[in-house]
């Protein structure tokens, strides 16, 4: 057996242009970057191609992208990859921290390394690309910006050594990112709700999706705002699509406190977690 780790994102900045192009998509301008918040996934040679995963709610057919993934695989390969993989899940579902596409990203990482077949990254990127826009920035999750659709990944390497103590909560419904993008076009901002750009240390922190998911979802902006009063929070934000809310904070014991009196004064059911961005931070 081998085990991988699928690291989970936040974005620290997310522009969007409005227009929508011929292919449907949108061109963004993403700065993304990876939290200490994985998926695990182990792969066991086997005679046919399965997967586990025990988590209610996620497919184990082939409409899972780790099960596009393989497919994806197996027509550069022209064989069978044949793998027993089980998925433990505990990035949330339809939460813009990218879960889904990191399964599938690290899912062509590893079938290319227990198969040997030594495809390298642009090669495993174009596949990547075939599978959602963010699939392949978890070919290299460090700090990197995304443009295009999100298919075009530059590492920011004045960012390499960048980090910062977070915490997330997200509510237990989820927002689905193509109605997202798609209440770009006739959404307005809600009134005293601050959208504007944030500063931290020399980052900017701005979501331009927040627009048309704060006006169909309001209690994300209320929880915003929240986020905005506690002490420590340097910038609070939504990531992706949604429904995600971070804020950076200053010290690890500051951002538990937070997710402590979220549980309290927002709301019991709200997923927390509290860690690391950038955790592989190369520190000179
Ligand atoms: O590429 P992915 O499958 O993740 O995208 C899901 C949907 O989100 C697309 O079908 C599209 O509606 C929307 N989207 C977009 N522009 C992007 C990325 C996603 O409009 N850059």
């Amino acid at each position: 057996m081998t085990s991988y780790l699928a690291p989970a994102k936040i974005n620290l900045s997310l522009r969007v242009q409005n227009k929508v192009r011929e292919d449907g998509y949108h061109n963004v301008d993403i700065l993304m970057a990876p939290i200490d918040l994985y998926d695990q996934l182990d792969f066991h040679n086997s005679r046919t191609t399965t997967l586990l995963c025990e988590t209610p709610g996620v497919p184990t057919d082939e409409s899972n992208l780790v099960f596009k993934a393989i497919r994806e695989f197996e027509k550069a390969y022209g064989r069978k990859a044949k793998q027993r993989i089980t998925l433990t899940k505990r990035i949330p579902h339809g939460a813009g921290l990218g879960g889904g596409s990191s399964d599938a990203a690290i899912t062509l990482q590893a079938v290319n390394e227990i198969l040997g077949t030594n495809y390298d990254l642009a090669e495993l990127s174009t596949m990547a690309a075939q599978l959602g826009s963010d699939v392949p920035y978890f070919l290299t999750p460090t700090i990197c910006r995304c443009q295009g659709r999100g298919e075009i990944v530059t590492p920011v390497p004045e960012l390499a050594g960048w980090s910062s103590p977070f915490v997330l909560l997200k509510p237990a419904f989820g927002v689905s990112t193509p109605s997202a993008y798609k209440g770009l076009t006739c959404s307005r901002r809600l009134k005293g709700v601050s959208y504007g750009p944030q500063k931290v240390d020399n980052i900017t922190l701005i979501n331009e999706l927040e627009r048309p998911v704060f006006a169909k979802f309001p209690i994300l902006a209320h929880m915003k705002h929240w986020l905005l009063e506690q002490p420590g929070t340097r910038a609070a934000l939504m990531s992706g699509s949604g429904s995600t809310l971070f804020a950076l904070t200053e010290t690890p014991e500051q951002a538990r406190d937070i997710a402590t009196r979220a549980l309290q004064e927002l709301d019991p059911t709200l997923f927390t977690h509290c860690g690391i961005v950038n955790p592989q931070a190369k520190t000179e």
